[in-house]
């Protein structure tokens, strides 16, 4: 190889001609390797066996009677995404000879730091990430593409068309409460990607009462009050959700120290204003983008419904999404994701003038726009209740 693996260019999104293609293919063939390495928790048991091992070691332990050799090469692969370290040497200097015959007897692997965060207890849970989005249920949704562009909604989304009923209905019945177990953890990974962004982006001691909208199992919020001292919070979600945030020993306010006095729990539907606590500030993270237009608005009024009772009441409701920008250079992973949208529930990412106008025919105003170091931005966003 001529040049340092840094100068390569890698990314489909710079090759052109017939290699952007292959590297489209490889991309594809790479993250086949990473979710099956996730799938069959492989980090967890290289973990706990604490030194370097070979396929074959490890196609042993627990029991396991693996395919040592297909093993092997599920982790030379891993190792090219530095998810593990090869050991070549094995007390021996020459490289080739280690591979010459059996190399899942001779080349032993470890984890790098980047492994140990697909470990299932890791608080990244980057684990159920990409179990998540590049497991089988994705897979199947995202082969209906071609039939939405042709045919639309006619048939139902691609997720109803695989499974008979929508994502967040799926998710609450009890035969799939791994998969939703699944989901949950995976959003707060998506979490952990931007807590600290909004954290320092927002000054929320203007606030007395927070209300996380659909907040999953409370990353964001817990780590909000836990800046904010004299912040009060509320995280609500569909009842399963709340059950598995509350039970989460230790849950994520616990994880951080923050006294049981200033959080609660809350169940219900987003939809039903009579479900939702009244406050004075309110936080949709991922939310919005769920939904199809008469949805999000919806869900915007059924805020200010919620303090309907209290008259000329100032709400401010701050939308976290991946906000198409106009003047950015790279939307690619946006509009990546908006195909996901589309086909798994129906909705897409919006641009700014989109969200203003979902904000307007709600009774909202747009206060300000926050941008992060990423891909996320926070629309802030006032209403007053009416007399
Ligand atoms: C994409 S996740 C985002 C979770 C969280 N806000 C985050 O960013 O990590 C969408 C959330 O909406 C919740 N949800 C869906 N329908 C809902 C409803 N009708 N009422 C309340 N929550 C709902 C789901 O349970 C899920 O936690």
């Amino acid at each position: 190889m001529a040049e340092s693996k840094n100068t390569i260019v890698h990314s489909p999104l710079e090759l052109k001609g017939l290699a952007k293609y292959l590297s489209l293919t490889c991309h594809r063939a790479l993250e086949r390797g990473v979710w099956t390495f996730c799938e069959l928790g492989i980090a967890d048991i290289m973990a706990d066996y604490q030194a370097p091992i070979t396929a074959k070691q490890l196609s042993q332990l627990n029991g396991n009677t693996w395919n040592a050799e297909f093993l092997y090469r599920l982790l030379r692969v891993i190792a090219d995404v530095d998810i593990v370290k090869e050991i070549i040497n094995n007390g021996n200097d020459n490289e080739d000879s280690n591979r010459k015959s059996c190399p899942e007897e001779t080349v032993q692997y470890q984890l790098t730091d980047d492994g140990l965060l697909l470990t299932s207890n890791h608080s990244s849970r980057a684990r159920d990430m990409i179990r998540l989005d590049l497991g089988p249920h994705a897979d199947k949704v995202s082969t209906y593409l071609p039939s939405l562009i042709k045919f639309g909604y006619k048939n139902g989304n691609g997720f109803e068309q695989v499974f008979g009923c929508s994502l967040f209905e799926y998710m609450q019945k009890e035969e799939n409460k791994e998969y939703a177990n699944i989901f949950d953890n995976s959003m707060v990974a998506y979490s952990n990607l931007v807590t600290s962004s909004i954290v320092s982006l927002i000054d929320f001691t203007r606030f007395n009462k927070l209300v996380d909208v659909a907040g999953g199992l409370g990353t964001l919020l817990s780590s909000i009050l836990e800046k904010h001292p004299n912040l009060q919070g509320i995280l609500f979600d569909l009842p399963h959700v709340i059950d598995n945030a509350k039970t989460l020993d230790p849950n994520e306010f616990q994880q951080k120290q923050v006294e049981s006095t200033r959080y609660e729990f809350a169940a219900g539907d987003m939809f039903k204003s009579e479900t939702l606590p009244s406050a004075d500030a309110y936080l949709l993270k991922y939310i919005i983008h769920d939904w199809n237009d008469e949805k999000a608005v919806e869900i915007l009024q059924s805020i200010r419904n919620a303090n309907k009772d209290q008259i000329e009441k100032t709400i401010t409701v701050f939308i976290v999404e991946m906000v198409i920008l106009s003047n950015r250079k790279d939307n690619w992973e946006t509009h990546a994701l908006d195909l996901e949208m589309l086909c798994g529930v129906s909705s897409k990412e919006r641009n700014l003038f989109e969200y203003i106008s979902l904000l307007n025919k709600s009774g909202y105003e747009l206060k300000d726009l926050h941008k992060t170091q990423g891909i996320m931005s926070i629309i802030e966003a006032v209403t007053t209740t009416s007399n």
